[in-house]
């Protein structure tokens, strides 16, 4: 993207869920959680940017309208630019800041990282917009908080680009109406949350962990998981104290033995293959495995950086995409554009 205007960028990592469990379903439909959450260090990466001619109320303050078009690659499988979370982040930003009447860009796809300005839906108008062009690392409907990731990418972006001066605070109401992993992706690090998982308290964590990071070929929408949840399962009471305390010790053994995700349950009654592969994961030689979130990416605990590549070749053949990651890995990081 070749901005004309300032432009920024961000790199945001996704999440593994270290602990989840589910207390029941809410009245609102959404379930009360308890979930120690932490970022791993698979990164997406925003790239902001004012586009079009100089000196046309570049500045969203000066103006009360400015399209913002969401481009990615299209082989990516994002939801359309209406239901994407970046762009939607960008719309409730621009809104709450009080700067701006955002509209969304209609297009915005592209099958290529090169963006071409003459090749954007709105060529030739000659108005400025705003462009988010986003670079996908992190699986898209993963269970990895993707789409998340994304959306705290943005504002954080969009909060400096636009010169919007929402407070940390602020910036987190905006991310919990956007997403229930939405405000932990804008901190980072390892959290305990609890509610709809947007009440977050900080954890101590010591060291680094390594992960082989199991990609599926197909997506898992989040809500399907959660409703074969209230067909099949029964809240549970375990607590996450065993996984605090190997986090804080830094003891891959015990963190190993501690991991625990409720949604498996249901995702595996959706997906009984992933079952399998979890213990394909085991007989490979991890500490741990478990469902990231509500999958269907799955996860494996390694002792170390070697014992996680090793893993990895072992288990290969059976995913879409392996990668090894390590954990915890900060929250968004903003830098220029250029
Ligand atoms: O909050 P978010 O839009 O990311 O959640 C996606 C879906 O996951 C929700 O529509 C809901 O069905 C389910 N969910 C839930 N309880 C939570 C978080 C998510 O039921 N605590």
């Amino acid at each position: 993207m070749t901005a004309d205007g300032p432009s920024v960028a961000v790199r945001v990592p996704g999440k593994v869920n270290l602990f989840l469990a589910v207390r029941g379903r809410m009245a609102d439909g959404y379930h009360d959680l308890v979930t120690v959450l932490q970022t791993v260090s698979l990164f997406d990466e925003l790239h902001a940017g004012v586009v079009g001619p100089p000196g046309r109320g570049h500045h969203p303050a000066g103006r009360r309208r400015m399209r913002v078009e969401l481009w990615h690659d299209a082989k990516e499988g994002l939801p359309p630019a209406g239901d994407n979370l970046a762009a939607r982040a960008a719309v409730a930003l621009g809104r709450a800041a009080g700067i701006l009447e955002a509209e969304l860009g209609s297009g915005g796809v592209t099958g290529g990282r090169d963006w071409d300005r003459s090749a954007g839906p709105d060529a030739g108008t000659g108005e400025p917009r705003t462009v988010l062009d986003l670079r996908k690392r992190i699986p898209v409907a993963g269970g990895m908080a993707g789409g998340s990731a994304d959306a705290a990418a943005a504002l954080v972006a969009l909060n400096e680009l636009w010169g919007c001066d929402l407070t940390r605070d602020e910036l987190r109401t905006v991310a919990a109406s956007l997403g229930s992993d939405v405000p932990f992706c804008l901190v980072g690090g390892t959290a305990l949350a609890t509610g709809r998982g947007t009440a977050l308290a900080r954890v101590l964590c010591r060291g680094t962990f390594h992960w082989v990071v199991c990609q599926a070929a197909d997506q898992l929408p989040t809500a399907q998981v959660y409703r074969a949840w209230d067909r099949h399962c029964r809240p549970s009471e375990v607590e996450p104290d065993a996984v605090l305390q190997a986090l804080r010790v830094q003891d891959p053994v015990a963190l190993g033995a501690a991991l625990h995700n409720d949604l498996e349950a249901a995702a595996f009654s959706l997906r009984p293959e992933l079952e399998v592969d979890r213990k394909a994961l085991l007989d490979a030689g991890a500490l741990g495995a478990m469902l990231s979130g509500s999958g269907p990416t799955l996860l494996a605990l390694a002792e170390d950086a070697v014992a996680a590549h090793r893993i990895a070749e072992r288990v290969a053949g059976r995913f879409a995409r392996v990668v090894v990651a390590q954990s915890p890995a900060g929250g968004p990081e903003l830098s220029d554009g250029r």
